[in-house]
């Protein structure tokens, strides 16, 4: 697995452009207008730009590329489902291969069944349930060091709470002081990402080091060492404890540098996959709570009812429900996984619409789950959308914040089961309230971040 990989073959526009139907959209090439209109560049408004003027879907240029923009439940599900075998994962997936290598995330076609076939069993529903006592473990660390009256960086504890649960889970690894390190760098690179995806050629800029890049390399290093020291310890004790880094280890048993870089790929994207969504999940999560008393209160109030002060473990999962749609609406309002991008292999149909191979397809969670034809008010934090009911009154493709398809989350249940535990582990004893004038401000990076992080303080409920 993992050297010489074959990509999906990507075809040439085979028809001249009169004979394409393209949908509306904008006139001028996006590069002039970006400039003038969109400056500083943030994609989200870019495409609420788009929503609000075109609707259902939008086409513009830059450069010689076609790109569009799709906000409809039908196109949504043509693209990721129906049609799913002429698309492949766009540009900014692929430079995010700077980052993560050939992983699951990054990889096509053949390369992409195998790693996701070794990885299943771990993310099997009976296997993720194994990992609950975990994460409530995890959580209580957090939950017995807060200190009453205490301000703290909350979106940074997230991360490295989820960070632990990752490595112990997954890896069977205990990471403790190497959480802050690994924190550090890939935080380093975040704030580098937008950069890199921006700037043509960064691919090899990497590896010619000029000095504005040197700090994302080093980060990079950083990473790499820790991940490095984890497979080399793990093959080193020869002990197999079923996680997903042995299963991982068995499909590659060669220990040749290619295999080694493989391995290092896939287990790269699992932490990075793994974490940091569930971490600004759980962020915006006690933001949205801090906001709106009354839901905090209903989820107090089903805690104690459930759990009567003891911890939370797996069974009681499926009887938290109002902790959970509390989380499924923060994944509303706030996706980690923002919006996802495709290129076209051939040249295809999208209702009315006639578009070349090479079209870029843009879709974005953040705008469509905030269309008020499918959630009136969308502004509004309202967990009773996620009520039996009101899940059933809504249109498929409407709420998609795991993806769908060949390519939806593997993580999903894992990350149901570990935002429930830790929300409820962390809830039964303290509340958080956002720390006056501390600015709160989603920036869009590989996940959707708060900016400014998220400054609360912790109180005894
Ligand atoms: C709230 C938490 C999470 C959200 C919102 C989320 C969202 C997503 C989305 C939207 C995709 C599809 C991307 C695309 O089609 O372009 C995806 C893929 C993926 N996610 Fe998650 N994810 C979460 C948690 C996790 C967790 C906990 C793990 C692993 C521990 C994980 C591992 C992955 C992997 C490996 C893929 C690639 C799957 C493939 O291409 O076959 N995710 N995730």
């Amino acid at each position: 697995m993992g050297t010489a990989v074959r990509q999906p073959e990507v075809q040439a526009p085979s028809r001249e452009p009169r004979d394409y139907r393209f949908p509306p959209g904008f006139q001028r090439n996006l590069i002039w207008y970006a400039l003038r209109k969109f400056r500083p560049v943030n994609p989200i408004v870019l495409f609420q730009h788009l929503a609000e003027t075109y609707g259902d879907i939008a086409h513009y240029k830059i450069g010689r590329h076609h790109i569009v923009f799709l906000n409809h439940p039908e196109y949504i599900r043509e693209v990721l489902v129906v049609q799913n075998d002429n698309f492949i994962k766009e540009r900014t997936v692929q430079r995010s291969k700077m980052l993560l290598g050939e992983g699951m995330i990054t990889a096509e076609g053949a390369e992409h069944r195998a790693q996701r076939q070794t990885a299943q069993p771990s993310f099997h529903r009976q296997r993720v349930a194994e990992y609950g006592s975990i994460m409530v473990e995890e959580a209580c660390r957090n939950r017995d060091s807060w200190r009453a009256g205490e301000q703290r960086d909350i979106a940074a504890d997230m991360m490295h709470l989820t960070l632990n649960v990752v490595a112990r889970t997954l890896f069977a690894t205990d990471l403790r002081q190497e959480v802050y390190e690994l924190a550090a760098a890939i935080n380093r690179i975040m704030g580098l990402y937008n950069f890199l995806v921006m700037l043509p050629a960064a691919e090899w800029l990497v590896h010619l080091r000029p000095p504005g890049l040197a700090a994302f390399v080093r980060a990079r290093n950083r990473i790499d060492a820790v991940v490095y020291r984890m497979i080399d310890g793990h093959r080193r004790s020869g002990l197999d404890r079923g996680s997903l880094l042995d299963l991982m280890l068995a499909a590659s048993p060669a220990n040749d540098e290619a295999s080694r870089q493989s391995l290092r790929d896939q287990v790269i994207t699992i932490f990075l996959a793994g974490y940091e969504t569930v971490a600004n999940a759980l962020s915006w999560t006690w933001y949205l709570l801090s906001q709106n008393p009354d839901c905090e209160l209903r989820l107090h109030d089903e805690l104690e009812r459930v759990l009567q002060s003891r911890l939370p473990t797996t069974e009681d999962v499926p009887r938290l429900r109002y902790t959970e749609m509390v989380l499924a609406e923060s994944l509303r309002l706030y996706p980690p996984a923002w919006a996802m991008g495709r290129y076209a292999r051939n040249d295809f149909a999208l209702g009315d619409f006639f578009l070349p191979a090479r079209t870029t397809v843009l879709i974005s969670q953040f705008i469509t789950h905030r269309d008020p034809r499918y959630f009136p008010d969308p502004p509004r934090f309202d967990p009773d959308r996620f009520s039996a009911e009101g899940k059933s009154r809504r249109a498929k493709f409407t709420y998609f914040p795991f993806g769908a398809g060949v390519r939806q989350c593997i993580g999903e249940s894992f990350a149901w089961m570990e935002g429930v535990l830790i929300l409820a582990t962390l809830a039964q004893k303290w509340k958080l309230r956002l720390v006056p004038g501390h600015r709160v401000e989603p920036q869009p990076l590989i996940t959707l971040r708060p900016k400014y992080g998220m400054r609360m303080q912790v109180e005894l409920r």
